[in-house]
């Protein structure tokens, strides 16, 4: 029988209370029948999710979120990370999630894909230049010639998951890498420090817009859609574990390529609307930065890889996942929008 779910909201509320709690306090605490009856409150938030409850699915991407925030953010007092409780729902959740991506994938495509580098490297490109996100009318429509001031400042918190942590994605997915892939890790890891200029890290250049539109961390989450939630949560997830290397290859490899053809509406948008020029140096950087970041990815890491039959899986799984997630992303900001486009503009 399908576990029921009673209280998503509750639940996920009392899990967050005990993220900042010590693990060993916390394990003493939640133990035997109360882990377990946690543990089927999750499965049933996860069965929600799948069975398309959107609330369920927001819900379960947020806990989740919020757990990664233990391996993602230094705490100034004791938490929970390394509780067992926590890795049991942490789990869950995850696997849940991987279940879903791995749902939208098309493994006849991915089973097909050609065995030699460069064969697989131009599928991979066709792959995107085929899917529905490639172009997607948020930005080349509405981003475009429609979005205000006000617009924007709602896309930068959505896109504030993976531009404003890009560097830690990027550490985290190196560990246990050699030779070139290792170097073209460090390359774009030293352009995301701003090449040694402090005023020029990255993350600086876009917690620049946050000031721009006066944006405030608690602010940044209590907006969070589940989409964006998702897309941030599928980053952290990836680059995080070993085992996920291909995927976080594909993954990382094809949000940059992506960058470029975006950031050009983003730029166009801000020079529309006047606003300050502080606020677009990220995007406007990022347009050729990115480029030359995609091409060394491909060129470095995606093509010396390409001739491991597991590696070529893992890689285009990553890359599924990642314009998969990105569509649905980008459909539910352009449904917020909807009647401000008119068809053909
Ligand atoms: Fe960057
Ligand atoms: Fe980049």
């Amino acid at each position: 029988m399908e576990p029921v779910l009673r209280n998503g909201v509750a639940l996920v509320e009392e899990i967050t209370s005990w993220l900042r709690l010590p693990a060993e306090e916390l394990d003493a605490r939640v133990i035997g029948e109360e882990a377990h009856r946690v543990l089927l409150d999750v499965a049933a938030l996860n069965a929600a999710a799948a069975a398309g409850d959107q609330e369920a699915f927001r819900l379960q991407q947020l806990l989740l979120a919020r757990i990664y925030d233990l391996f993602m953010k230094i705490p100034d007092e004791p938490t929970a990370e390394g509780s067992v409780v926590v890795n049991g729902v942490l789990t869950a959740l995850e696997r849940a999630t991987i279940a879903a991506e791995d749902a939208a994938v098309d493994w006849a495509v991915v089973d097909a894909a050609p065995t030699t580098p460069a064969e697989y490297l131009s599928w991979l490109k066709q792959s995107a230049r085929g899917h529905r996100v490639f172009k997607h009318p948020y930005y080349m429509k509405f981003i475009r010639n429609h979005a205000t001031a006000a617009h924007l400042r709602k896309y930068v918190i959505q896109e504030s998951v993976v531009d404003g942590r890009f560097d830690d994605l990027l550490a985290l997915m190196q560990v246990g890498t050699a030779g070139p892939a290792k170097m073209e890790i460090a390359n774009n890891f030293w352009d995301e420090m701003g090449n040694g200029r402090p005023d020029e890290v990255h993350t600086t250049l876009f917690n620049q817009l946050y000031d721009v539109f006066d944006i405030t961390p608690q602010e940044l989450e209590d907006s969070l859609t589940a989409t964006a939630l998702l897309s941030g949560n599928l980053a952290v997830l990836l680059c995080r574990y070993r085992r996920f290397y291909p995927e976080a290859v594909g993954f990382l490899g094809m949000t940059e390529w992506l960058v470029p053809d975006r950031f050009v509406q983003v730029v166009g948008a801000w020079e529309r609307l006047g606003l300050p020029e502080v606020g677009i140096v990220y995007h406007r950087l990022h347009i050729t930065v990115d480029s030359q970041h995609a091409a060394g990815w491909f060129h470095n890491i995606v093509s010396p890889s390409a001739g491991s039959a597991y590696m070529r899986r893992g890689i285009a799984r990553g890359t599924l996942w990642r314009l998969n997630s990105s569509a649905r992303y980008l459909d539910e900001r352009l449904a917020e929008v909807a009647d401000l486009i008119t068809a053909g503009t």
